[in-house]
């Protein structure tokens, strides 16, 4: 079999063993897909016992992104962008990093704004966070043809910093804190939470209007109930489209498993599965 595994600390909550296997035996494919607790110290000894005991790829999860992409000799645009990987692969020749988050946030975004006939192309993102999370997405918003890019952070210089990063790429952006009133820039906008917040049930303030010309508000996080963050927007803006990230976390997965077998999964599919319970 095709030997892979996700390394991360903690490591026992992750999913991405379900959704692989899941990709494998749709498409009849001989995949070994292992969690590895990876010891906090000593990154880049775990990896090269891996290569040696024959393990062709690997995701990478908390808190190793930073430490795989410097491991890497070669990398994606958006792993550089972001200075962080979540797909290895290894070969004879060395290891190739890449970031498939910000593909499969983008792909989950453009799957659910199909419903009001817009794509990326069209809208003006407004991502909330300045940290590992909103950088390892700015890359795919650029490739997305994203029209415009709001950030806003509680550090304010942390977003001006990371919206400097993304005009350096290309992508017309701007950066402040979440006092700043709305700003209409008259296209439809998408509203990305990309703050961990929410791990503590706490929501970024901000000034409500930020919602009102909003079509789809997303939320990096996923769990067995609906996040703080979704509740907050159903309050403020009935009307908007408001979705978790478990959509992102199988579409980065079947991203990777493209680049590692070569094969398209029918992520549509395994999400399904993932909604009624599967992992
Ligand atoms: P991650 O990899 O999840 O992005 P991170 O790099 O530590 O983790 O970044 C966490 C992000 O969530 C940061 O943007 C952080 O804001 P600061 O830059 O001001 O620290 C944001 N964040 C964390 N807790 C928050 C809270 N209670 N309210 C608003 N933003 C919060």
């Amino acid at each position: 079999p095709l030997r892979l595994v996700v390394l991360g600390n903690p490591i026992a909550h992750s999913k991405s063993p379900a959704i692989h296997r899941d990709f494998a035996s749709q498409l009849g494919l001989s995949v070994q897909y292992e969690r590895v607790l990876a010891p906090l110290q000593g990154f880049d000894g775990t990896v090269r016992a891996l290569r040696a005991a024959g393990v062709a790829g690997a995701n990478v999860t908390v808190p190793f992104k930073q430490a795989a992409f410097e491991l890497a000799g070669q990398y994606s645009e958006g792993a550089q962008f972001a200075e962080a990987a979540n797909t290895l692969v290894f070969s004879p020749e060395g290891i190739y990093a890449d970031n498939t988050d910000g593909g499969g946030l983008c792909r989950d975004l453009n799957r659910q704004l199909q419903a009001h006939q817009l794509s990326l192309a069209d809208c003006e993102v407004l991502l909330l966070g300045a940290g590992g999370a909103a950088s390892g997405c700015i890359a795919a918003f650029k490739q997305h043809g994203v029209q415009a890019l709001t950030i806003l952070n509680r550090t304010v210089h942390k977003a001006e910093a990371l919206a400097l990063r993304a005009n350096r790429i290309g992508l017309p952006a701007t950066g402040a804190g979440f006092d700043t009133k709305a700003i209409a820039t008259g296209l439809p906008r998408v509203v990305v939470n990309a703050s961990s917040a929410s791990l503590n049930g706490e929501v970024p303030v901000m000034d409500v209007a930020w919602y009102r010309d909003a079509v789809l508000a997303y939320d990096m996080m996923y769990g067995a109930e609906t996040t703080a963050f979704m509740k907050h927007v159903a309050r403020v803006n009935p009307a908007l489209l408001i979705s978790d990230g478990l959509g992102m976390l199988v579409f980065q997965a079947a991203l990777a498993f493209e680049i590692w077998t070569g094969r398209t999964p029918d992520a549509l599919m395994t999400l399904a599965r993932m909604r009624e319970g599967l992992g």
